[in-house]
C-alpha cells in the first residue's frame, strides 16, 4: 500500500476530503490504525501522560520520542507517522531545534515532525525545513506551555486572544509548516483560521470547520480517564478489558484455565 505523503495530506485539502489524525505510541496499535486507513499518526508527547503516567507531557524526553516513534514507524504501511519534539528539544534555540529534529527522523523514522508555539518557532520551523524535514505546527491550548495557561483551559476567547491566534498562524504558514494542529479554541476562531490559512488545519477540540481532527488515541477508545468537552468516546475499551481481566483472574484462581484443550498433549 502507498504511504501517504505530505502531498497527499496537501492534495485532500484541495479536493476538500477531511483528513484523520490520531495519536500512536507503539506498534500494535499504530499497525491496527494503520489498517483502519488513518491519515496520519501522530508520535505525541501525550505518551508522557497515556504510557508513562504524568500528569502533564514536560517529562517526555527526545530518547522517548525517538523509541516510540520507531514502534509506530514499523506499523505504519499507510499512514504518514509525524514525531512530536518534547519539551525542551527546541525551545533553546533554533540550531538545536534542527539538529534535534534531525534525530527523530534519522533515528526514529519520523517522515514529518511537530513542535508546539507560535512565531517565536519561526527561525527553527524553517531550520528544519531547510532540513528537507516537514513541520507540522500546534497552537491554542499547547500543553507544554500548562503552567504559562495556568491549566488545560481553552484559549482564544476573547477577540484580542483570537486576533493573537489568527496573526501567529499566518507567522507558522509564512515560515512554511505544512499543517497546524489548533487546540482547544472556539469552533469560531478555528473556522476563521481555517478560511484564513491555505494550509490543513486540524483540530482537537477546535469544533467541526477543521480541515481535519485528531484525537488522543487511548482518550476515544475510553481506554485513559481523560475528560473533555471534546472527546468522544467511540467504545469503552477499559470496561472491555477489565471484564476480560477480571474474566481471566477468576477462572485461574478456580482452576478453570487452562483446561487440557489449551494444553499440549
Ligand atoms: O501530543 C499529542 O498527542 C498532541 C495531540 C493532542 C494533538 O499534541
Amino acid at each position: 500500500m502507498k504511504k501517504k505523503t505530505v502531498l497527499d495530506i496537501l492534495n485532500m485539502m484541495e479536493k476538500g476530503e477531511k483528513i484523520t489524525m490520531l495519536t500512536a505510541y507503539d506498534y500494535v496499535m499504530a499497525s491496527i490504525l494503520d489498517e483502519a486507513g488513518t491519515d496520519m499518526l501522530l508520535v505525541g508527547d501525550t505518551m508522557g501522560m497515556v504510557v508513562h503516567g504524568n500528569p502533564t507531557t514536560l517529562p517526555v524526553t527526545l530518547e522517548d520520542s525517538i523509541r516510540h516513534t520507531q514502534a509506530v514507524a514499523r506499523g505504519a504501511n499507510q499512514a504518514m507517522v509525524i514525531g512530536d519534539l518534547p519539551f525542551g528539544t527546541f525551545q533553546v534555540s533554533a540550531e538545536e531545534a534542527v539538529r534535534n529534529a534531525i534525530k527523530l527522523v534519522k533515528k526514529g523514522n519520523a517522515e514529518t515532525i511537530k513542535l508546539e508555539g507560535g512565531s517565536e518557532r519561526c527561525t527553527a520551523v524553517r531550520g528544519i525545513l531547510n532540513a528537507g524535514i516537514p513541520v507540522m505546527g500546534h497552537l491554542g491550548l499547547t500543553p507544554q506551555s500548562i503552567h504559562k495557561f495556568g491549566g488545560f483551559k481553552v484559549q482564544g476567547r476573547t477577540e484580542e486572544a483570537a486576533n493573537y491566534l489568527l496573526e501567529e498562524s499566518k507567522s507558522l504558514e509564512e515560515a512554511g509548516i505544512f499543517s497546524l494542529v489548533l487546540e482547544a479554541i472556539p469552533w469560531k476562531v478555528a473556522k476563521k483560521i481555517t478560511e484564513v490559512l491555505s494550509i490543513p488545519t486540524i483540530g482537537i477540540g477546535a469544533g467541526p470547520y477543521c480541515d481535519g481532527q485528531v484525537l488522543v488515541t487511548y482518550d476515544m477508545l475510553g481506554y485513559f480517564d481523560f475528560n473533555a468537552k471534546f472527546v468522544k468516546r467511540y467504545i469503552n475499551l477499559k470496561e472491555h478489558v477489565l471484564k476480560a481481566v477480571q474474566e481471566y483472574n477468576q477462572e485461574v484462581r478456580e482452576g478453570k484455565f487452562p483446561d487440557l484443550s489449551y494444553s499440549y498433549d
